[in-house]
């Protein structure tokens, strides 16, 4: 199968030129003006955007969480993806307890067998840090194709400190980089104590019970791991102006330190937890939402090149029957995480480059370039020959009003709900395959369940 994308605006992380690109199976093969030859699909692309799909490198895909798990599977949450322009995912893998890095990789892959519509990876989750996981990092970087490992300085799976110098020390030594959720748990479990004695239990104390400052330090002290070890560190889903500045000083220093930021951040401030009828539940996620002080320095920090990578976090639970039942009269109960695969791109188009705050460019570098580069996917994330041809046609004209009805996701509720998009993908290719088209006021999924891959990612490189 062939198709040729014919007048569009090819946008690249450094630059953006007008002309022609031919596909012919999984790759890009040419690129040029008025290319000449038949393809088996002509896509007229005039007035539109050519980009690489997006990479959503934070999802949570069906994880066991808070007593329950996430709603989208491998399936609905890759259908959602496509339908959002986003052509691969990198899904968190938590490690069970007595689990090997191989059985954690092995089992969540399995998971996605015969479900995945888009190709995906996985960062395992370090929980069980026996010394023998420690030493299989060395395996998971080079065989496995995992060189990326989350740990929390959170949750009762939490790792301690010294299991994050050691496992810095080892993707030092083999070529892996650790991802790291940074919270002070100490700071939130005095601030849970002083709430339940003093009976303030709403979704609000949610975000008073993490101040800032608890990001804030556990960035401190993880930059201080990297400063001892000379590793790298990548922070994930970053939301507030001091945990920003922390990373500036440690980038400052000459440290490798990265950081991903997530729309929520962007746009949504603590307010939201005090929408009525336990509404502010929706947003109860970790970290919180913060003000709108950290909304404009998040922005700021994607500018400059202190946040390298837009992730969503996405970890949908519905409202109804998840975030108020089992929440209701305590927010420590309420499960973490939202929705947000579906409309990282739209929204990151909208409210960052149609508003002036990032170029079309950095849009491109964020979302893709760069995050391919960040996780060594080296077929993915730009449009060039040879890649694979994982192609949005985004029509910038294109206007869409955000509304839970209209999307993907295996949930009740948007985030972004009545928010105005001006720029929607129109059509969306996975490996030179279509997997989702607009049809008249909607993204409708046209692609084949079981047709995305487990992409082996290359070792980490640092820059
Ligand atoms: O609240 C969140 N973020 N839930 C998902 C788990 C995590 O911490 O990333
Ligand atoms: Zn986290
Ligand atoms: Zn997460």
């Amino acid at each position: 199968m062939s198709v040729m994308f014919k007048n569009g605006l090819v946008v690249t992380s450094t630059g953006s030129y007008k002309a022609d690109v031919f596909v012919d199976g999984d790759t890009i093969k040419s690129i040029g003006t008025e290319l000449f030859g038949q393809a088996d699909e002509v896509v007229d692309a005039g007035g539109k955007y050519i980009l690489p799909g997006a990479i959503d490198p934070h999802t949570h895909l069906a994880m066991p969480f808070m007593g329950t798990h996430a709603q989208d599977d491998y399936e609905t949450g890759t259908i959602a993806a496509a339908c959002g322009g986003v052509t691969t995912v990198i899904d968190f893998d938590l490690q069970q307890k007595g689990e090997s890095l191989e059985e954690c990789v092995e089992r969540k892959k399995s998971w996605a067998d015969g479900k995945a519509v888009v190709d995906f990876s996985l960062h395992p989750g370090i929980m069980d840090p026996r010394p023998e996981i420690i030493e299989e990092v060395k395996k998971a970087v080079r065989d496995y194709g995992t060189p990326s490992f989350k740990v929390f300085m959170v949750y009762d799976f939490r790792v301690d400190d010294a299991t994050m110098i050691k496992l810095l020390e080892a993707t030092k030594k083999y070529g892996g980089l650790v991802q790291v959720h940074a919270e002070n748990v100490y700071v939130i479990q005095h601030m849970n104590e002083v709430f339940e004695k003093e009976g303030k239990l709403d979704p609000i104390y949610h975000a008073k019970s993490r101040p800032n400052l608890a990001e804030e330090e556990a960035i401190a002290r993880a930059a201080k791991m990297v400063e001892l070890t000379g590793s790298s560190l990548y922070v994930v889903h970053l939301s507030s102006m001091e945990g920003l500045r922390k990373i500036q000083e440690a980038r400052m220093k000459g440290l490798r330190i990265y950081a991903e930021t997530c729309p929520q951040y962007l746009l949504l401030t603590e307010d939201r937890y005090k929408e009525p009828d336990w509404q502010g539940a929706k947003y109860v996620m970790s970290p919180p939402l913060r003000t709108k002080e950290s909304n404009e320095a998040l922005w700021k920090g994607i500018a400059g090149g202190d946040v390298q990578v837009l992730a969503t976090d996405h970890c949908p639970f519905d409202f109804k029957g998840k975030k108020d039942m089992f929440g209701r009269d305590d927010y420590k109960k309420i499960p973490n995480g939202a929705p947000g695969i579906e409309t990282l791109l739209m929204v990151l188009h909208t409210e960052g480059v149609v508003r002036g705050r990032i170029t079309l460019e950095k849009m491109v570098d964020v979302l893709s370039t760069g995050t391919a580069r960040m996780f060594g996917l080296k077929n993915k994330g730009e449009i060039a020959v040879g890649k694979d041809a994982d192609i949005v046609v985004f029509d910038p004209k294109q206007n869409f009003t955000i509304t839970c009805s209209k999307l993907h996701m295996n949930v009740d509720y948007t985030p972004f709900e009545g928010y105005e998009m001006k720029g929607m993908p129109v059509a969306v290719y996975s490996r030179g395959k279509k997997v989702a088209q607009w049809n008249k006021d909607q993204l409708d999924f046209v692609g084949e369940k079981g047709r995305g891959r487990f992409i082996k990612r290359e070792p980490f490189e640092g820059f």
